[in-house]
């Protein structure tokens, strides 16, 4: 039986932003924090909503050293007819949170306890849902290996956590096409690794690839494959799309890329508006063939955080291509209209894929 959630509430709320245009990306965070603990032998214990704050760690603490940490995203919409508040997919998020949990030797938690804890935990949170259009409450679902041992195996001891942050766009341009470096010498995943799965260490191994491109006026990184350097795997923290002869094209995940829930849900959507929707590798200099020949019309980055972002150029080592006049493209567009709406409620959602707080 998993543990009944106490609610413990703070007795100093803070000021929640008056200027949603300048939230931008999990700069704040809410009142509240969901955790609950497990133990070896014991299993999850101690279920709360407490308030946002510091967590004690013993500096032994393997999520510290070995980097045992899982995490998830997804936010609550504000409906845009004011009938509440809405998670979207969220139970894809706790199911991706324990092939996570499996592959880092983590305990899973229950899909819809992991669900319940979210809508529990975004009721006492309902202020902070902010109003502004293209705006939204971002959930941090997080496991992390507590304990206080150094040897290196699993850990016998782990939090589980939930943190709120109101947020605006995750690109400080907003919806403007982002510049992208194909990167050719950093990987980010290979076969067999950890690539398909939401842990630290794939964003930290990521960071220098980042810095680098970042210096040199870009704001992406694409990764190419780990063994061959040739075939598109995704961006920093979005999936990749490709239209292409007018098709919709994505890489594989196999064991390297993320499965983003976007990615899935925009595949879907696509393909019920009757485009083709290609999941297969795809070669960089098939994506070079295409620009030249003049198929490649448009490329766009999907993500919880990023949404759908279009990309305005991309440079591989001293080539580039230019996309969509640097403009959001009309299947970008069509997307970001469809998914946007469904998500805030504007759209029908015949999917079923909204869960109403
Ligand atoms: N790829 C990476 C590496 C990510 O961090 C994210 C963000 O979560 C995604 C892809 C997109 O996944 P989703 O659409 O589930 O947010
Ligand atoms: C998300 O889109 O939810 C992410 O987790 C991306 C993040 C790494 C900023």
């Amino acid at each position: 039986m998993l543990p009944e959630i106490k609610i413990i509430k703070t007795e100093n709320p803070k000021a929640k932003p008056t200027d949603e245009s300048t939230l931008g990306f999990g700069k704040t965070f809410s009142d509240h924090m969901f955790m609950i603990e497990y133990d070896e032998g014991q299993g999850w214990h101690d279920a709360r909503i407490v308030p946002y704050g510091p967590i004690p760690l013993y500096p032994a603490a393997p999520v510290l050293h070995y980097a045992q940490e899982i995490f998830e995203g997804l936010k609550a919409y504000r409906r845009t007819d004011g009938n509440g508040i809405q998670l979207f997919r969220p139970e894809e998020n706790a199911k991706r949170m324990n092939n996570s949990a499996e592959r880092m030797c983590m305990p899973t938690l229950d899909v819809d306890y992991q669900v319940a804890a979210m809508k529990a935990l975004v009721k006492v949170e309902e202020e902070w849902v902010p109003h502004r259009p293209g705006t939204s409450l971002y959930l941090r679902p997080t496991m992390i290996a507590t304990g206080n041992e150094l040897g290196v195996h699993p850990s016998k001891h782990y939090l589980y956590y939930i943190i709120c942050a109101p947020s605006g766009a995750y690109y400080k341009n907003g919806m403007a096409p982002v510049r992208i470096r194909i990167e050719d010498r950093y990987v980010r995943a290979v076969r067999g690794g950890i690539g398909a799965c939401k842990t630290g260490g794939n964003y930290a191994a990521s960071l220098k690839a980042g810095a680098e491109a970042a210096k040199d006026g870009f704001d992406q990184v694409l990764w190419l494959d780990g063994r061959e350097n040739r075939y598109v795997q995704e961006v920093g923290a979005m999936n990749m799309m490709f239209v292409i002869d007018g098709k919709l094209m994505t890489a594989p995940i196999e064991d390297c890329i993320l499965p983003g829930i976007t990615r899935k849900s925009i595949m879907q959507l696509a393909a019920d508006k009757g485009m083709i929707v290609e999941e297969r590798p795809i070669d960089i200099a098939e994506i070079f063939e295409a620009y030249e020949k003049g198929t490649l019309t448009e490329a766009f980055g999907t993500g919880t955080a990023a949404v759908i972002s279009p990309v305005g150029e991309m440079c591989y080592k001293d080539r580039s291509m230019k996309l969509s006049g640097g403009k959001i493209g009309p299947v970008a567009q069509a997307m970001y209209d469809t998914l946007v709406g469904i998500q805030t409620g504007a759209v029908e959602d015949p999917y079923n894929w909204t869960t109403p707080v």
